[in-house]
């Protein structure tokens, strides 16, 4: 089997998404932030807080490198497709989902949240435009699943159905 990455904005789901559908093929599942939470012991408003997102970024890359060979779902960060490398590194280890998402239904799932060091202080309109601005790089390469309204299940039966 080859192995299936999600990509997508934050709140589009990819970490429930991605564990229905691992149960769905019984693959494993691996997740580039819980992969390097786990690493460094720290959460993600700490590894902000204390390296900052460039070095964040750094790990990142690093982490797509070191991820476990074999059939596998990986879900990864929401920026993860910002940089070209990473995007490269994507394509070679597996075929790629994005999960497009409209953006209110984004903003309701992420209004409230304090776990994602991106969206502090921001408005509803800087969210947008960072949602805006990485659309044509999410789109690169992969295949779109539309996944506003579904579920979890709906969502992996939807990618399980590409395959
Ligand atoms: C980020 C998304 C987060 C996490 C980090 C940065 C982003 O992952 O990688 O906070 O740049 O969009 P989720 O998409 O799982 O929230």
């Amino acid at each position: 089997m080859e192995r299936i990455i999600l990509t997508g904005f934050m709140g589009a789901g990819k970490t429930t998404a991605g564990k229905a559908l691992g149960n769905r093929l019984s693959v494993p599942v691996y997740d580039t932030d819980v992969l390097l939470e786990q690493k460094l012991g720290m959460s993600m408003n700490e590894i902000f807080d204390q390296f900052g997102e460039e070095e964040f970024r750094r790990k990142e890359t690093a982490m797509l490198r070191e991820l476990p060979e074999g059939p596998a779902v990986i879900t990864t960060g929401g920026g993860i497709v910002m940089k070209e490398e990473n995007r490269e590194l994507l394509k070679q280890k597996g075929r790629i989902f994005y999960l497009s998402c409209e953006f209110n239904a984004l903003y309701e799932r992420l209004k409230e949240d304090t776990t994602r060091p991106l969206l502090k202080e921001k408005t509803k309109e800087q969210i947008y435009q960072l949602f805006e601005s990485r659309m044509s790089a999410y789109e690169e390469g992969a295949i779109v699943i539309e996944t506003t309204g579904k579920n979890p299940k709906e969502i992996a039966a939807d990618i399980a159905a590409r395959l």
